[in-house]
């Protein structure tokens, strides 16, 4: 999605805090969420997320700060007043009704004439892809399609936020991935605000418009997936986001014109291309180097910038993917090679050769 400047922010949290007894749950967040995005709150099981949600919809009481939805406080306004809908992890459908009667639940609460529902319903039931379901039982749905019910049901009072937590966890692998892309088309098609929560990285890189990064019942980082991957601010969500081998180095010196940058390491210098304004010669860094990013040949000994030499410890071939695993004296290296080509040479190969890419991101050293 383009977020534009015309964007207004519908979904406001101001310092928000949450104690469970002493126990501080939630350590001042705060966020703005723009009208139509989708934003993901990704972190380790415990860090808050699903409470800060409960929190926007008006599930749990807030200690501190300020909910505000369309320019709307909403602090003190029960659940079913709120301008949001959220499906929880278990979809929370209701197992004596029909999927029509679990869609048209909301609607008949808010006395909604009964033709005025059936049409609703049959609109969101086409919506999902469920147009023939109507009359069944829940019990007789598969994962999947449980869980469109569940989108269709929040969905059908138009809600300005729509709130998410795990909404695929409980589905298999494969269907997963069909689910996130579906709800992403959908949350687009309908321009829907949305705030998505899962502790699965992969899926919020793959759905969002923005992360935000939380740990400890606080904010790390937000940003756009490819910030996030590309522009970690610490370790934590480097590590998070993916798998990451660390080097140790200390800026020698940087070409100001050109913002490349030289790093010594105890492998020897390393030259970057800086991504950030804020490094000086002298620092110490820690370098954020990707599996993925790095090459591997089965030369040793060229004279390259950036070329190390190893001794390869496993080869892993997955037709697609080889991970391989490799030691430079006492550091280890993990290599992922997409599309592997010599396989059958490097499955009995000792000496490798790595190149770490130009473009690896520095953290600061603490
Ligand atoms: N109703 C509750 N009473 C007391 N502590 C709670 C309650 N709900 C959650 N917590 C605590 O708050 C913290 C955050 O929980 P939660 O928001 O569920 O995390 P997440 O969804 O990120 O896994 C956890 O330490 C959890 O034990
Ligand atoms: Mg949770």
């Amino acid at each position: 999605m383009n977020v534009g400047s015309h964007e207004k922010p519908m979904l406001i949290l101001k310092d928000i805090h949450k104690f469970y007894g002493t126990n501080e749950v939630l350590k001042g967040v705060s966020l703005e969420v723009k009208e139509g995005e989708l934003v993901t709150f990704v972190g380790p099981s415990g860090c808050g997320k699903t409470t800060l949600l409960r929190l926007i919809g008006g599930f749990t009481d807030i200690s501190s700060g300020d909910i505000i939805l369309d320019g709307q406080r909403i602090n003190d306004l029960p659940p079913n007043l709120r301008d949001t809908r959220i499906c929880f992890q278990n979809y929370a459908l209701f197992p004596h009704m029909t999927v029509a009667e679990n869609v048209g639940y909301g609607l008949k609460i808010n006395r909604w004439p009964k033709e005025k529902i059936a049409a609703r319903v049959k609109e969101l039931l086409e919506m999902v892809e469920l147009a023939a379901f109507g009359d069944r039982m829940i019990d007789k749905l598969s994962g999947g399609q449980q869980q469109r019910v569940a989108f269709a049901r929040a969905l059908s009072l138009e809600p300005k936020v729509l709130l998410l937590d795990e909404p695929l966890s409980n589905l298999d692998a494969n269907l997963r991935l069909v689910m996130r892309e579906e709800i992403r088309k959908l949350q687009e098609r309908l321009h829907i605000t949305t705030v998505f929560v899962t502790h699965d990285q992969f899926e919020a890189m793959a759905i969002s418009d923005r992360l935000v990064v939380m740990k400890n019942g606080l904010i790390e980082q937000v940003g756009t997936p490819i910030e996030i991957y590309e522009r970690p601010a610490n370790e934590f969500i480097a590590s998070f986001v993916g798998y990451v081998n660390f080097m140790e180095g200390r800026v020698a010196s940087i070409d100001t014109g050109t913002r490349n940058a030289t790093v010594d390491t105890e492998f020897g210098p390393i030259e970057i291309r800086l991504d950030q304004e804020d490094t000086r010669a002298g620092e110490d860094v820690l370098m954020v180097i990707r599996p993925e990013s790095v090459s591997l040949s089965l030369d040793c000994g060229t004279k390259r910038s950036n070329v190390i030499c190893g001794t390869l410890k496993s080869y892993m071939y997955a037709g697609s993917l080889a991970k391989c695993t490799v030691t430079i004296g006492q550091k280890k290296m993990i290599i992922d090679q997409y599309n592997p080509r010599d396989a059958q040479r490097f499955t009995h190969a000792d000496r490798v050769e790595i190149e770490i890419p130009r473009s690896v991101h520095l953290l600061k050293k603490k």
